[in-house]
């Protein structure tokens, strides 16, 4: 079965292939929101095979039990390979991406890549694992993360939304994705709306003072601080800039005791108002 999502008169900038035994479980991912929208304007192409319909024996198998003895039931690859097959037959060749948990882990430089392309064909992996030689017919494999999923689908909806969002048209017009989190190695800066006083967390009185030079520079110092804490290991892919060293002073020099005192509360994002 091949559903095709998107009608538009023009192509889409960029075709997800699914390959799945649950093309349903897109169903809710692929209708809402901001892919929704795109994939209504046929901005993104979705079409999704389910490779149960290449299976060849009655029964319509996906999966066997592995070689060698053990536990469960791994995908087998003939009804995969006839899927691929299929699918470049009817559409031409696409970048093939296996989801799984022992691919490379998928951040944001993953996805600037996968935005290049126009084609992409995620397979998605179930029950205990898959046939070795169903990571031979994909061009690479990738992990959302160091945990097990039940199978590669909610992955594959990660790869989809992460990849769509740097679609030009996809966010709308006016909205960037060059700010946020990761997009520099850093993560995104704190950002508050009204009201300015909430249950006595209040808004950095620099973001209210039409300073735009002063704003940047604190959500820059704001985004390196976040960044430390929480992300050590980017700071490491990254090493600081010029100006986040002399901030890295400057902090040294206010962790010693006999300054640490004349802190300032604005460096405290949403700091309370004693
Ligand atoms: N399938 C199961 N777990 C997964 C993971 N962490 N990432 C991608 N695909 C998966």
């Amino acid at each position: 079965m091949v559903m095709v999502m998107g009608m538009a008169d023009q192509a889409p900038v960029i075709t997800f292939e699914l390959v799945t035994l649950f093309p349903e479980l897109f169903d809710n991912v692929l209708g809402t929101s901001l892919l929704g929208r795109a994939v209504a304007a046929g901005i993104i192409g979705v079409e999704r095979t389910n490779q149960r319909d290449f299976a060849t024996d009655r029964h319509r198998s996906v999966d066997d039990t592995p070689c060698g003895g053990g536990p469960g039931m791994i995908l087998s690859v003939p009804p995969l390979a006839a899927a691929l097959d299929d699918i470049a037959t009817r559409r031409g060749p696409a970048h093939k991406v296996l989801l799984s948990p022992r691919g490379k882990l998928l951040d944001q430089t993953h996805v600037r890549r996968l935005a290049a392309m126009p084609r992409i064909v995620l397979v998605c992996g179930r029950y205990e694992g898959f046939d070795e030689r169903v990571s031979g017919l994909c061009d690479e494999e990738l992990s959302i993360g160091d945990y097990v999923l039940a199978g590669g689908e909610l992955a594959a909806a990660v790869v989809i939304e992460t990849v769509a969002r740097l679609i030009p048209g996809v966010l709308g017009s006016g909205l960037s994705t060059a700010d946020e989190s990761f997009s520099h190695g850093r993560l995104e800066y704190p950002q508050f709306t009204r009201p300015v006083d909430f249950r006595g967390h209040v808004v950095p009185s620099i973001l209210l003072s039409g300073d735009h030079a002063a704003i940047d520079c604190w959500r820059r110092r704001q985004a390196f601080h976040r960044t430390m804490v929480s992300r050590p290991d980017l700071m490491a892919r990254y090493p600081p800039t010029d100006e986040e060293r002399v901030w890295m002073r400057d902090d040294a020099e206010l962790a010693s005791p006999d300054v640490a005192d004349a802190a300032d509360a604005d460096g405290t994002p949403g700091g309370r108002r004693s």
